[in-house]
């Protein structure tokens, strides 16, 4: 599952202990593993085999260049969401005809973009972006190649904030409008009609809404072939990963035995989706973000202060919401263990950062070795939808990103300084 393990206990990131970044580099600082995300991918690649397929990575999760560039070196496409990630696709290297742009409020200034540059397909999500997608091609003497985003309203039972199938969400077009909306692209002059699409949501860890969504979209899917002879069918993304690993004989397992089958592996997603995928005779695209990237990353934060208040510990550390939001924003779990093994002595406590809001905590009560000031934490899965989700608030600068692979360690993102974050503000004259 992953390259994050204790060796003579010292919390490693494949060859390399988490320590010695800690004191070469600084905290905060996330940390990534090469051979993860790498190995994530070709198990997701070889679980597919059976169709012609592209996995398109959904380069919200983790757009840090060195990881683009890993994933275009596997053959990869990618999923994009603004001008801004294209643009980051091409700057490491990766294909921009090998993008899929998604998103419901793409700009004429994105589009016109995309159309310039050329990439795989518009994802579009409502009748209006259509027309000006049609429009703007025509302007700038372009056919530009189309999806639709079709939302199955299938509930992926993950958090409300992720989920995206359902007719309560933004998301797509209405499964019963669909072939309406397809009617009415067909006559558009500079369209050309190439997928279909659909993303039910993010951190699934079932395939049951996978195989509900792909089972009703098949007829849809079908037809669409027939009329406009589509050339593929986007799946979407949304396989969820293991947050929660147990701690057995003191090293990390990403499950416990027991619960290994019931956890949604590329295998179990792909025996459920591929036989009702392979007889379309379709290009398959899947666009995971998460499950290559998040349990190939690590958030190492340095303990400032422990403190005890009434009847709670209190464990200050060096990383706050602004640098991972998750447990923040989504109430997400991330396990917190020490850099160094030091005896078994537990107590429960918050882990928390130094900004003034109550909602600036790792995790509440929990049960964590002891550490005393000096000691370093690793907040793990933090390889997607963290570094990307950062702010500077508080004025904190980002923390600092690297990248593993066997026993070599390099900066993928050097940490920002303090003055950076005002180099773009000015004050005014009248004010001086
Ligand atoms: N495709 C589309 C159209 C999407 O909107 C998303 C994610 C993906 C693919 C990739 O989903 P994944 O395979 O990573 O689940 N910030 C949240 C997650 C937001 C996901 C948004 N869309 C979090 O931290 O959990």
């Amino acid at each position: 599952m992953h390259d994050f393990h204790y060796k003579n206990g010292e919390l490693h990131c494949e060859g390399v202990p988490l320590s010695k970044i800690a004191a070469k580099h600084g905290t905060p600082a996330y940390v990534y593993s090469h051979t993860t995300i790498r190995s994530h991918f070709q198990k997701l690649d070889q679980a597919l085999a059976a169709l012609d397929h592209t996995i398109c990575y959904a380069v919200k999760a983790n757009s840090n260049l060195a990881v683009l560039r890993t994933i275009a070196k596997l053959g990869g496409g990618f999923d994009v969401v603004s001008k801004g990630e294209i643009e980051r696709v091409v700057a490491a290297g990766g294909d921009h005809n090998r993008c899929l742009f998604a998103g419901v409020g793409k700009t004429e200034r994105e589009i016109e973009f995309a159309l310039h540059l050329g990439i795989h397909a518009f994802n579009a999500e409502s009748e209006p972006e259509l027309e000006r997608i049609n429009a703007a091609a025509k302007r700038l003497k372009k056919t530009a190649p189309i999806s639709v985003r079709v939302n199955p309203n299938v509930d992926a039972k993950t958090h409300a904030k992720i989920t995206t199938g359902t007719y309560e969400n933004k998301f797509g077009i209405a499964f019963e409008q669909v072939k309406k909306v397809y009617a009415k692209a067909a006559k558009m002059s500079h369209l050309q009609i190439k997928g279909v699409q659909m993303h039910i949501g993010s951190q699934l860890t079932t395939a049951e809404p996978f195989e509900g969504a792909v089972k009703k979209l098949i007829p849809l899917v079908k037809d669409l072939k027939k009329r406009y002879g589509i050339k593929f069918f986007s799946i979407g993304g949304g396989l969820g990963i293991v947050y929660e690993p147990a701690l057995e004989s003191g090293n990390l397992t990403w499950w416990k035995k027991k619960e290994a089958a019931s956890i949604l592996t590329p295998q179990s997603y792909a025996e459920r989706i591929v036989p009702m995928l392979e007889p379309l005779g379709l290009e398959i695209l899947i666009e995971p973000g998460r499950f290559i990237a998040g349990n190939a990353g690590v958030l190492i934060t340095r303990v400032e202060y422990v403190k005890r208040t009434g009847k709670k510990n209190f464990t200050i550390v060096d990383a706050a919401m602004n640098d991972l939001i998750r447990p923040a924003f989504y109430d997400a779990h991330h396990d917190i263990v020490a850099l160094t093994k030091k005896g078994d002595t537990r107590i429960n406590t918050d882990v928390v950062g130094p900004i003034c809001e109550a909602g600036d905590y790792f995790c509440k009560d929990r049960p964590l070795q002891k550490v005393k000031e000096g000691d370093y934490l690793a907040l793990l899965s933090a390889g997607a939808y963290s570094f990307v989700m950062a702010s500077n608030y508080n004025s904190r600068p980002k923390p600092t990103e690297i990248m593993v692979k066997e026993k070599q360690f390099s900066i993928v993102r050097g940490r920002e300084s303090a003055a950076e974050l005002w180099s773009q503000e000015k004050v005014p004259s009248w004010l001086k």
